[in-house]
């Protein structure tokens, strides 16, 4: 297997489109007319920069999270890593990273929502110390099915 030298920076505008191929790629869904738009990543990015992460080979994006910070919880977001490079340690250098950023803003709790078919990701944020509320329903509201 090729040798990688992960380095994990901030995401920039410049890197949407590798972002985006990126989930195409991991099977990630996401809403690339909703919140995942190049004007609403845009919006987002300027407001919390440093939340957004980016995990590289050299200039290759091999991994994403989105961290969002509601002022109450920290949030992990959109965290994919390429099929090709799976279990090597990403998704959770990814996490340890946001982690760490977000409690620097003062978060003490921090949160993900996960889909019940989804053992990998629930297999890795129990990994990383995240405990599972099964008493918990998701309820949400929404302006347009495509946000
Ligand atoms: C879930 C995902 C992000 C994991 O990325 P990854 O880089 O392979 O994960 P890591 O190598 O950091 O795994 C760390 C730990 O998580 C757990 N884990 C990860 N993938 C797992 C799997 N397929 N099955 C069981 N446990 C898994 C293991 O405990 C693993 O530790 P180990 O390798 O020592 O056993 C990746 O599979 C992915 O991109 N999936 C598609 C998108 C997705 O579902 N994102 C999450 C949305 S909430």
């Amino acid at each position: 297997m090729e040798e990688i030298e992960l380095r994990i920076r901030q995401l920039r505008l410049g890197d949407y489109e590798a972002m985006i191929a990126l989930w195409e790629r991991a099977g990630l869904s996401h809403r690339p007319e909703g919140r995942d738009s190049r004007a609403a990543i845009a919006a987002q990015m300027e407001r919390d920069p440093e939340l957004f992460l980016g995990a590289f080979n050299r200039e290759r994006l091999l991994g994403t999270l989105i961290a969002s910070d509601d002022g109450r919880k920290g949030w992990m977001n959109r965290l994919a890593v390429d099929p090709e490079h799976r279990g090597q340690g990403i998704a959770k250098r990814l996490i340890a990273e946001a982690e760490r950023r977000l409690r620097g803003r003062g978060r003490r709790i921090i949160a993900v929502l996960v889909e019940d078919w989804n053992s990998a990701s629930l297999a890795l944020f129990q990994s990383c110390g995240y405990a599972l509320d099964r008493s918990i329903l998701y309820l949400s509201k929404r302006d347009d099915p495509a946000v």
